[in-house]
């Protein structure tokens, strides 16, 4: 675990992000604050749609800017980057920040090698040989579980399986040993024995070199091992976020209640919805005005139809109407907890 007296590395405050669409601006992103502080990994969890993916790729000004409007302010560093020119921002990804992508695709090009395109990586933020940046790439492919890595930087990413691709995005993520790991869903294209040695992998990045790390992720299971702290998404805001321990021995919302009580067994196969929720989330264009979750919350009343009050409690932090010895005693109904003595 870090302490919370490390350095800050990246501070999100209010982002907002909005599509220009056929029925006019719409939100997917929705006021959304978090920090990361050196060293430390933030699990960023809520299902699909939710948000995750468009506030990760907008604050590292992925998005596209005619369609796209973003709000709010990013720091990254103590550098304000929301506001960066396009080729400052494209030298802190890479150097400052990797980004592992949701979808691998869409980090490879077709036409090179994965290997050419891991050494332009490294070349492009460092000051290498053409040699010794071959040298690394091989190094980084049997990092990320190559077995024949000399073999492998001489593929095309059409020649590699799925998770094979998702390994070299790995390998090109990491190639500067970042500051900050951003990995959007990094272990969903892999098989169980290739995801523990991927996070394994993360959690050495983050011990060896200090790296700080994002984690996108719908298993429940992966942030009760590897995070510090959790934010929790719904329908383009965070719901709720603390350390990780709080949230998962005392969460606040009635969304992150539902989320444990659909923690799949161990062994087993997984269930792609959420069981103990009924419903399905809104899309960007249907969010109510207050509560987002208000129409599948089981508590649900007259007030969530406002926009719903921060309650903090200590380092936690809940967008909810819920609060004191009620909410005490309703989560204690849902997750079925001893009552405490
Ligand atoms: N360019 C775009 N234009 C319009 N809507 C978009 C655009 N990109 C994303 N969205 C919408 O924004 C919402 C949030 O999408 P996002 O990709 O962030 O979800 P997510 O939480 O990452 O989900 P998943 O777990 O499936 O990856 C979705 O409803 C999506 O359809
Ligand atoms: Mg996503």
């Amino acid at each position: 675990m870090t302490g919370s007296n490390k350095p800050l590395l990246l501070d999100v405050k209010g982002l907002t992000v909005s599509f220009a669409t056929d029925k006019g601006l719409v939100k997917a992103v929705d006021d959304v604050s978090f920090s990361v502080r050196q060293g430390e990994i933030l699990s960023i969890v809520g299902e699909s749609g939710s948000g995750k993916s468009v506030t990760l790729l907008s604050l590292l000004g992925l998005h596209d800017a005619k369609t796209t409007r973003v709000d709010g302010a990013v720091a990254f560093q103590g550098e304000r980057i929301l506001e960066l020119p396009a080729s400052r921002m494209r030298s802190i990804r890479g150097k400052g920040i990797g980004l592992i992508s949701q979808d691998p695709m869409t980090a490879l090009t077709p036409v090179y090698t994965i290997g050419w395109q891991i050494e332009e990586q490294i070349r492009a933020h460092e000051k290498l040989s053409a040699r010794a940046a071959r040298k690394r790439a091989i190094e980084l492919l049997a990092e990320v579980g190559f077995a024949n890595p000399a073999e492998a930087v001489g593929r095309y990413p059409h020649q590699l399986s799925g998770g094979m691709r998702q390994r070299a995005v790995i390998a090109m993520a990491i190639s500067c040993n970042p500051a900050l790991i951003v990995a959007d869903e990094p272990t969903t294209a892999l098989d169980v024995t290739v995801q523990a040695q991927v996070l394994d992998l993360l959690l050495r990045l983050r011990k060896d070199f200090g790296s700080a790390i994002i984690l996108i992720t719908h298993d429940m299971g992966v942030v009760a091992e590897v995070a510090d702290q959790v934010a929790v998404m719904y329908a383009g805001r965070i719901v709720e976020s603390g350390p990780a321990k709080v949230i998962f021995s005392h969460p606040l919302h009635p969304y992150t209640w539902g989320l444990m009580a659909s923690i799949p067994p161990l062994t087993g196969p997984r269930p792609e919805r959420l069981i103990s929720i009924g419903g399905m989330p809104p899309t960007p264009e249907n969010i109510p005005e207050g509560c987002g979750f208000a129409p599948r919350c089981r508590f649900a009343r007259i007030e969530c139809n406002a926009r719903p009050p921060l309650r903090r409690l200590e380092d936690q932090a809940g967008l909810c109407v819920l609060d004191g010895d009620e909410r005490e005693s309703l989560r204690r109904t849902v997750l079925s907890l001893e009552v405490a003595a």
